[in-house]
């Protein structure tokens, strides 16, 4: 159910006390702002938990339905017991846009995820999925979302990296974001839509979720700089003219490269003495693209677009990652469960009953 309201005549009205231009918040910068205005602007049917991240345009929080708690009228009693998983189930995500001169922004993410999540073969598990939108011609925009429950792939690749025994990243793990995340991209761009902020910030790693058993499945996220042709045209709160529909195909074009980028930077922290041929011409195919990136055409691995690459790799990718040692399972599944590891993690049981007990208490 997205409730988005029909365009407001006259904008003029509209607050910039917030800075558009804002520079990258900080983690402490996050939790201040929480305290003062942000969380103000979360729908009031749901209860806030805890920041879950925040990127150039937006913080986004844990949270959950208030109505749900009354489902759950012992869990202040039962301090020891494990979390109800249909409890859990309902925890979701809430992204509040940075400023409220974000109105055209925020309403093209949320239309264009509803757009996507309208089609029959939408890959619910790989994208962002949207519940909500609250998008007013003034104050805060929010968009609720599907949580994912885990860290980004930057958060958990960096502190793999600086880890003293960093040398078990199996190349099955590169395969893996190549199969899902590649086919989340290859989705949106069957459906003319192009994400344009492809980088390893806004893909996410969900441990709740595991088609393939024992590895989190990998998650596109942020929506906020998407174009698709038809859904901008009709942006009420529209001042740029519409990124015209043969631009798009550029654009994809670069999300493609970006997609490639961020399986060289992956495939470089590998270090897998049991070479195959598929993965030598794989990552030398990814490294031609990494040397052409920011120059559209020039590079053979970008003309080869990601259907090619597909195409080529996609069997032998499900072969080799089959191949994954238990060990190699644990050790990811193990890494992505330290907190003081890995930033962002998602949400423990505990934050979840200190913030539901809280609540019930002020009742
Ligand atoms: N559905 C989600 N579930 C949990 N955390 C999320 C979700 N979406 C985003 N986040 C977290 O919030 C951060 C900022 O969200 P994002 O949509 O990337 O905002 P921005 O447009 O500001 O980059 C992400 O990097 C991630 O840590
Ligand atoms: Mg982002």
């Amino acid at each position: 159910m997205v409730e988005i309201p029909a365009e407001d005549s006259d904008k003029s009205d509209k607050s910039d006390s917030d800075s558009e231009t804002e520079s990258q918040p900080t983690e402490f910068s996050v939790v201040m702002d929480t305290v003062v205005c942000w969380e103000n602007a979360i729908p009031k049917e749901l209860l806030s938990i805890k920041p879950a991240g925040s990127g150039s345009f937006g913080k986004v929080f844990y949270c959950i339905p208030r109505d749900a708690l009354e489902d759950y009228p012992n869990i202040a009693k039962q301090p020891t017991k494990k979390l109800p998983g249909s409890l859990k189930a309902q925890i979701c995500a809430v992204k509040v846009h940075s400023a409220t001169t974000m109105v055209e922004q925020a309403w093209a993410e949320a239309e264009i995820l509803k757009y996507i999540q309208q089609a029959d073969e939408f890959p619910g598990r790989h994208l962002s999925r949207l519940l909500a939108a609250n998008i007013p011609a003034t104050g805060l925009s929010t968009i609720t979302m599907e949580a994912v429950m885990g860290p980004t792939l930057d958060h958990f690749w960096n502190s793999y990296m600086g880890r003293f025994d960093s040398q078990w990243m199996p190349k099955e793990f590169v395969w893996h974001v190549f199969l899902q995340l590649g086919a989340a991209i290859r989705f949106i761009h069957s459906m003319n839509v192009s994400h344009n902020d492809l980088h390893d910030g806004n893909v996410m790693l969900n441990m709740a979720r595991q088609d393939f058993p024992g590895l989190p499945n990998v998650v596109l996220i942020d929506f906020g700089q998407a174009n698709h042709f038809e859904t901008e045209a009709r942006n009420p709160f529209r001042t740029k003219p519409a990124v015209p529909a043969e631009k798009i195909e550029l654009l994809i074009e670069d999300d493609n490269a970006a997609f490639f980028q961020i399986l060289y930077a992956l495939s470089m922290g590998i270090v897998d003495r049991e070479d195959s041929w598929d993965w030598h011409t794989f990552t030398a195919l990814l490294e031609d693209s990494a040397y052409g990136f920011g120059s559209r055409g020039q590079s053979d691995a970008q003309k080869c677009v990601l259907d090619k690459m597909t195409t080529r790799y996609e069997a032998p990718a499900i072969a080799e990652r089959a191949k994954i040692s238990q060990k190699a399972k644990e050790n990811i599944a193990r890494h992505l469960s330290v907190v003081t590891v890995v930033r962002s993690l998602g949400l423990s049981d505990d934050e979840i009953r200190s913030a539901v007990v809280a609540e019930l208490d002020k009742a």
